[in-house]
């Protein structure tokens, strides 16, 4: 099951987020897919700003990790970019399916890090300011989820 959304702005991804947030708990996996500067940061900012926090959401690419433990529920935020072709036993684990909800940003370069239980968001360009928004999973427990965003 798949829900296909347009946005016209980075407002209106960040309302996506925003909206998504609330239909997620603790232990959840969030894969984040999509070419450079698609809005993959931008969507996890959207996330943060719904819970209340005030700092800039930066890409952790140079970190591969930032914990957010400021906010409930606890985000961590990977950036799996800079693992690609490395040794990705770093001990990331603990945050996926840990005690927050984790956004995971590449998530093809640590593969076998994610749980069959996650949910996909791939967004694509379509032009400067718009992008097209695809959530779906092929787990059970997501379908409520999915159906809580009006098919466009
Ligand atoms: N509708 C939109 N939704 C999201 N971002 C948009 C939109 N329109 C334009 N943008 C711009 O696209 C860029 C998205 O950058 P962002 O850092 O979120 O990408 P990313 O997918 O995290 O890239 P990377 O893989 O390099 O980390 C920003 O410059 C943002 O202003
Ligand atoms: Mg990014």
């Amino acid at each position: 099951m798949e829900k296909v959304i347009v946005t016209h702005s980075v407002e209106e991804t960040k309302l996506i987020a925003k909206k998504l947030i609330h239909e997620l708990s603790v232990g959840d996996v969030v894969l984040l897919s999509g070419d450079l500067g698609a809005g993959k940061t931008t969507f996890v900012g959207g996330v943060m700003e719904e819970l209340g926090y005030k700092g800039h959401v930066i890409s952790p690419t140079f970190n591969i990790l930032k914990c957010y433990f400021e906010v409930t529920p606890h985000i961590y935020h990977i950036d799996a970019y800079r693992l690609e072709d490395q040794n990705i036993d770093i001990g990331l684990e603990e945050y996926i399916e840990g005690d927050g909800i984790a956004f995971i940003e590449w998530p093809k370069f640590i593969e076998p890090l994610i749980p069959n239980k996650h949910l996909n968001i791939v967004i694509t360009r379509v032009d400067d300011n718009t992008r097209q928004i695809v959530i779906s999973s092929t787990h059970p427990s997501y379908e409520r989820l999915l159906n809580s965003f009006e098919a466009k």
